[in-house]
């Protein structure tokens, strides 16, 4: 099985080919990569199935990607965000 590689804040993230951004940093043991506007509350998977919009992530310079419906890339440049969606 192939290995695809990325980085999260500069972090080296190592991922299966066909694995999403999400279930890569799960693996990594990363469980939250955003924080809420209001309160800073961690976030990150929830359903898991790009419904809740928990999970967005900056992926190579484009903010709010929801990382549970987002294939990991080769060189896939990540970066956590701070508040890109409203507190529900
Ligand atoms: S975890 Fe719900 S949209 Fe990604």
């Amino acid at each position: 099985m192939s290995e695809i590689n990325g980085t999260l804040n500069g972090m080296p993230i190592t991922a299966r080919a066909g694995q999403t951004v999400g279930a890569a940093l799960v693996a990594a043991g990363i469980t939250s990569w955003r924080s809420t506007a209001k309160t800073s509350r961690p976030r990150g998977l929830f359903c898991g199935i790009g419904v809740c919009f928990d999970c967005l992530v900056t992926a190579d310079g484009v903010p709010n990607q929801r990382a549970c419906a987002m294939p990991m890339r080769d060189g896939m440049v990540l970066e956590t965000g701070m508040g890109e969606r409203p507190d529900a």
